[in-house]
């Protein structure tokens, strides 16, 4: 089905449950119908919200290292720093140029992140304009993104068609996949589970802070052998996830025959570690070297495509 995909991801805190079943599960299934993939961890973009160089360093890391636990394989995807292929924003400032204003100021997102108290520097402005030169130096054809970025890939479909019109056809037009069909995933609030809400389930780190994460999430008042309501428990709705159609049905029978919320979260801790330690395990087992040796495969595969890209688009432009 897919040709070419690419999925990029900011770097931004630990990864929580919400971020596995809502964005990386369903990429690496795009992935794995992909011809060819391209994943990368987006740290320039991190710079127009994070002013912490220890934290940036260790958060692009801990995000390799998440991906490729969860199974991404760099025998299958190109897996990078962005920072490290200098051509995403050397095609950026050319980009800029046949940007309008008013495709920027119409960015939602950008409102959005002002809104929330984000400083408006000309870089998360122009943040949309980096993203488009993200997907179009490598002729991405297929982008799944969740649909808070949707807008971001229309307007790289804009800018390109505005390139192409003025310079000459080189852009694909990538198609974003909007990944529709995912579950919002409930933190233990109940409201969605985000990591500005501290509401999360981590998907690494310590097993104590998932035991704890799982235990405290919170339930109505019902006694303990009176009959639960599966649909509006939180607990259930996050441990359906881990488990088959069949298996999710018996267990919501058993809510409904008075399942006491007490076993019902000391059942889904066992249903976390168990649908996770493969990937827990893996993670630990990944050296600093393989690491390296990854991004370094990865730099350079994609610096190979982004410098034959840029080397059209230089000639394109008069440079
Ligand atoms: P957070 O809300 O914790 O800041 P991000 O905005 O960094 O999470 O999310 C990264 C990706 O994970 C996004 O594509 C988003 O759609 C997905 N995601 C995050 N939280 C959830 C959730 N509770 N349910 C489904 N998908 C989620
Ligand atoms: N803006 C995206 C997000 O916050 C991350 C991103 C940057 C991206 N460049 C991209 C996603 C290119 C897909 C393709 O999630």
């Amino acid at each position: 089905m897919c040709m070419r995909v690419l999925s990029a991801m900011q770097p931004s805190g630990q990864l929580h449950l919400g971020n596995y079943f809502g964005s990386m599960r369903p990429n690496l299934e795009f992935v794995k119908q992909a011809e060819e993939s391209l994943f990368f961890i987006v740290d320039l973009h991190a710079l127009t919200t994070l002013h912490d160089p220890a934290a940036l360093r260790a958060s692009r890391e801990d995000c390799v290292r998440d991906y490729l636990a969860v199974g991404f394989d760099p025998e299958q995807s190109i897996i990078f720093y962005q920072s490290q292929v200098p051509e995403h924003t050397e095609l950026m400032w050319i980009l800029n140029t046949v940007t309008p204003m008013g495709l920027l100021e119409r960015a939602v997102s950008y409102k959005e992140k002002v809104e929330k108290g984000i400083p408006a520097s000309v870089g998360l402005f122009t943040y949309p304009v980096l993203m488009a030169a993200d997907i179009l130096l490598y002729n991405a054809d297929t982008v799944p993104v969740g649909k808070d970025q949707k807008q971001h890939v229309e307007m790289t479909r804009d800018i390109a068609i505005k390139f192409n019109n003025e310079f000459g056809e080189i852009f694909t037009l990538p198609e974003p996949v909007i990944r529709e069909d995912v579950a919002v995933v409930p933190g233990t609030d109940g409201q969605k589970m985000s990591k500005s809400y501290g509401n999360t389930i981590p998907l690494f780190g310590e097993e104590k802070a998932i035991k704890k994460a799982i235990m405290g999430i919170v339930t109505d008042s019902k006694g303990m052998t009176d009959p639960k309501d599966p649909e509006t428990c939180a607990i259930f709705q996050i441990h359906k996830l881990l488990l088959p159609d069949a298996g999710a049905e018996l267990l919501a029978a058993e809510y409904r025959n008075g399942l006491p919320y007490g076993d019902a979260k000391k059942l889904l801790l066992e249903a976390y570690m168990d649908y996770f330690s493969p990937m827990r395990e893996r993670r630990v087992e990944l050296t600093d070297a393989y690491v390296q040796e990854v991004l370094e495969a990865g730099r350079t595969a994609a610096s190979k495509e982004a410098g034959a890209t840029m080397a059209k688009v230089r000639q394109l432009v008069g440079l």
